[in-house]
């Protein structure tokens, strides 16, 4: 007898260019599993209705993008408290009939870090560059994690002072103007890069410059198109140890698998689909 096949997705606007399909897609070819990954354009004015369309026609789970992971959350019947505290969900799991909204960003960029770097992170002092959502999906995981030092630069500094008064851990963090955290830069082993700054077509702008930078850092930047932005370029000249956002993608993508299957995916075979699509070498 066959089976029904599983049906999975993600929503958002625009959605053409999601890496998402592919990498799922695959991946459920090579483990061998009856499933079906789809993108769907949602306009906001519709959200209310495709959510409530996706219970009724049986989708097992989805993943949430631009600009939905925020308006999402009343629509949901649970949300995961991580999830609730960064105000923004970018994975559904249907659990006992009712949607469960998750946030495995945040996650998902520990999980490549720790791949990376392979430090214990907790004592790590530690700067994000930005303060927009993915910022704070990861700095509130971070923070979840016991990693306690922890500053945000931002060009809005009001912004960075908002995601530090706002955060629900005790955590021991600094607001920063861009130009003192270039001044500071070299007191930080962990630099991660969240503001959209240095993708085509201003290939050649930093948000800050390195040249401070111990050559013990960790840096890394979330912009995995291209592989190499100026600030990682600059940060490997100087020595440090470097990642692009190849590898949050990626695990961000596999815990949403995970929590959809319960089968862990292969993870090096899910970055070799996105690096053959992205058409470089990983970084
Ligand atoms: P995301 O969801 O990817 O984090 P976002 O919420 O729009 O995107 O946030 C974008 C971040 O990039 C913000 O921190 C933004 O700084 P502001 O808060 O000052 O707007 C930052 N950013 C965008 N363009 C920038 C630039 N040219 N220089 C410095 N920071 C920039």
């Amino acid at each position: 007898m066959i089976g029904l096949k599983k049906l999975y997705g993600v929503i958002g606007d625009p959605i053409v260019h999601s890496l998402s399909p592919a990498m799922h897609n695959k991946e459920f070819k090579e483990l061998g599993i009856d499933a079906y990954y789809h993108p769907f354009r949602i306009e906001g004015k519709d959200l209310k209705t495709a959510v409530e369309g996706m219970k009724v026609i049986g989708i097992d789970g989805f993943n949430v993008t631009i600009p939905h992971k925020t308006a999402i959350i009343p629509l949901l019947d649970k949300i995961d408290p991580l999830a609730g505290a960064i105000g923004a969900v970018n994975t559904v799991v249907r659990e006992n009939g009712l949607f469960v909204g998750y946030n495995t960003d945040g996650a998902g960029f520990v999980e490549s870090l720790k791949e990376d770097w392979k430090k214990d992170l907790a004592g790590e002092r530690t700067l994000i560059i930005g303060a927009g959502g993915a910022a704070k999906a990861i700095y509130y995981t971070l923070l979840s994690i016991g990693v306690q030092r922890v500053d945000i630069a931002n060009r809005t500094i009001q912004k960075a002072e908002a995601l530090i008064s706002g955060q629900p851990y005790d955590a021991d963090s600094k607001a920063l103007i861009l130009e003192e955290a270039e001044a500071k830069i070299g007191e930080y082993s962990l630099i991660i890069q969240t503001a959209s700054i240095g993708m085509a077509p201003e290939l050649n702008k930093s948000p800050i410059s390195l040249k401070g930078i111990s050559a013990s850092a960790f840096v890394s930047d979330i912009i995995y198109n291209p592989a190499e932005t100026m600030f990682l370029k600059q940060a490997r000249q100087k020595g440090a140890k470097t990642q692009n956002g190849l590898g949050m993608l990626v695990y961000q993508g596999a815990l949403a698998f995970e929590k959809w299957t319960n089968v862990k995916p292969d993870a090096a075979r899910m970055k070799r689909t996105l690096t053959n699509i992205l058409g470089g070498s990983p970084c």
